[in-house]
């Protein structure tokens, strides 16, 4: 949805700006390349400022401080599937059902 009609700003736009670091309205507009227009807008990009701070001040509060940046873990390798014991395979064969398969 659009922000600014003027300068065709839409909400995805101001909360790029923000995730990228802009933490005042001004810094948005600078960032979004706002120019001058009708100012219908300005309340609404402090509005959008504003709550985006009050969350990042509650999951701050929250988790205690940002947190750091890490490296992804390393995926953990498959395993085997174990394998069938014996003595089940031959009750299996000597009842005459089929033994199990692995799903
Ligand atoms: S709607 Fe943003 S300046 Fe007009």
């Amino acid at each position: 949805m659009y922000v600014c009609i003027c300068n065709a700003i839409t909400e995805d736009d101001v909360h790029g700006c923000m995730a990228s670091g802009c933490a005042t309205a001004k810094a948005v507009k600078a960032a979004c390349g706002f120019k001058p227009g009708c100012g219908m807008c300005t309340k609404r990009i402090h509005t959008m400022v504003s709550q985006y701070r009050t969350a990042n001040e509650l999951a701050d509060a929250l988790t205690g401080g940002p947190l750091a940046l890490t490296a992804a873990p390393d995926p953990v390798p498959a395993q085997p599937a174990p394998p069938v014991a014996a003595e089940l395979t031959t009750d299996l064969a000597a009842e005459g059902a089929a033994p199990p398969t692995a799903a």
